[in-house]
Parts: C-alpha cells; structure tokens; sequence
C-alpha cells in the first residue's frame, strides 16, 4: 500500500503510472474508520483496478473548534485496517497543503445546504463541498463511494459533481449499521453505555412512527434532545442529540 502525505507525490505519480485503461475508485474519509468506511472501500475495490483513500479530517467542515479537536482519530490503527482490506493507495495530506490559499476559495450552496444539518451546523457543507471539489480534483477519480447515511451530503454532493460538470461518477452505498440498529459512526465512541442503549432508537423510531412529527415527539420522550425530524421525497432524515453526541440517520418511508 502506497502511502502519500504530500499532495505533490500523489499528483506526479497519479500522472506517471495511469495506463488509461484502468479504473481509479476513491473513498474520503475523516478518519477513525469502522465497518461503515469498509464498506465503501470493499466496493471501490470490487469495481476498480485501482482504489485509493484519502484520511483528512476537515477543519472547515466543523462549526466548533471543540469538536474538531476531539474529532477521534489513530491513523496507525486506520492504516493497518486499510492496508488489511487492500487498499492500494491512501493520502494523508496536512491542512496547508488542501488549504494553501487559506480558504479563500470556497464552494458554497445557497439553498438545500441551508436546511437540515445545514442549519444547526453553520459552514458546514461550505467545508464539506469545498474539500471534497479539492479531493476529486486531487485525486481524479473514475468512482467515488460515498454513504447514504449522510444523506444531505451524498445528495449535495451529487449535485455539486453535475453543476460544475466534474467527470466522476458518484457511487452511493448503503448505511451499515450496529446489531440493534444503530448506524455505525465515529461518533458512537463518544457516548456512555446508558446513551449507547438508547441511541438504537433514534433508527427504531423513524422507521416505526406514522410521520416525522410523530417520531420528534417519541425520541424527545427517549431523552433526545431533536435538531429535527423532516420526511423528504420518501426519506425521513433526523439528527438529535444524546449529551454531547449528535447523532444523525434518515430511513426509506
Ligand atoms: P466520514 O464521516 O469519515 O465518512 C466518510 C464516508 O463514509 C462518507 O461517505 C460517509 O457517508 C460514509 N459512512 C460513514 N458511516 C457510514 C455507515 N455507517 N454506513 C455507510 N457509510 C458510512 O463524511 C465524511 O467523513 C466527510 O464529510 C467527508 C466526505 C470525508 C469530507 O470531509
């Protein structure tokens, strides 16, 4: 497995070595990785000759500098798990080599990204679209896997690639979940056993109630503090929070 933490290495060799022929598959990440990431990159590797993972976590896309400095994270522990799965090159680029201008240049989504997630967490998918255009450009994908269980932005993401004409294929791939439900995440390492018990819920009772105002009241009843619950072109997506950890999901209705 080829490691690369500079960007410049990654773009000589992505120049060099590409027979045209082949494939390139592309997984971002944040980090901390879990069978949720795996998936993703099992799939790039069963539909490309080449798969290649990126491992940033995004200071732009975190509205508190708290959070992102708690933000988990063992590249050693990601590595080994990457290199186990096959992976057969991953970038580990510092923030001043994707953010060279200093964020000056920025992509920025004035309607969808405002809504859900987008408004509770501000900036947020300014960061999140902004390095992802600079990870596809980087990286110059065939296919690039992204997970449903962050709807908004595989959706924002979809819609960025198609207006600005990128030559990408999206590959949407479905929410992996935990035993009782609970869709995998980074995030579910933050909470106490008491929270873990009752974050299963937040999967049960979207699926269970007979509408989004009806599943806000019952999670608020578990202990969830709700940012919202909305039923959206045949999803319901939700995001609330169990003390420190917000969690989200959304369900086919
Ligand atoms: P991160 O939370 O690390 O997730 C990386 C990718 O894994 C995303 O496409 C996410 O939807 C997917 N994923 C996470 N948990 C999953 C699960 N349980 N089942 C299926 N897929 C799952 O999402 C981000 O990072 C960042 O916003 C990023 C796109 C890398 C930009 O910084």
């Amino acid at each position: 497995m080829k490691i690369f933490t500079s960007t410049d290495e990654w773009r000589e060799f992505r120049d060099s070595c590409w027979p045209q022929a082949d494939s390139l598959g592309f997984v971002a990440t944040m980090g901390a990785l879990h069978p949720g990431h795996l998936s993703l990159v099992r799939a790039s590797l069963k539909n490309n000759a080449f798969t290649t993972v990126s491992v940033f976590t995004n200071p732009k896309q975190f509205d508190d500098v708290q959070e992102f400095e708690n933000y988990p994270g063992d590249v050693q522990a990601d590595l080994l798990c990457l290199e186990q799965v096959g992976v057969d090159a991953v970038l580990l680029p510092a923030t001043t080599q994707i953010y060279a201008d200093d964020y000056r240049f920025r992509v920025s989504e004035n309607d969808f990204s405002q809504r859900l997630c987008g408004a509770h967490r501000k900036g947020h998918f300014d960061g999140v679209l902004t390095v992802v255009m600079r990870l596809l450009n980087l990286v110059r994908p065939d296919n690039a896997y992204f997970g449903e269980k962050d709807f908004q932005q595989l959706q924002l993401i979809r819609e960025m690639v198609a207006a600005f004409f990128m030559p990408v294929n999206i590959v949407a791939c479905p929410t992996i979940r935990e035993a009782d439900g609970l869709a995998m995440s980074s995030r579910n390492q933050g909470m106490d056993s008491a929270e873990r018990e009752t974050a299963a819920f937040l999967h049960t009772l979207l699926k269970e109630s007979k509408s989004a105002a009806e599943a806000a009241l019952r999670l608020g009843r578990k202990g969830f503090t709700v940012d919202y619950v909305e039923d959206i072109a045949g999803r319901r997506l939700a995001a609330a929070r169990l003390g420190n950890t917000r969690l989200i999901d959304n369900v086919v209705i």
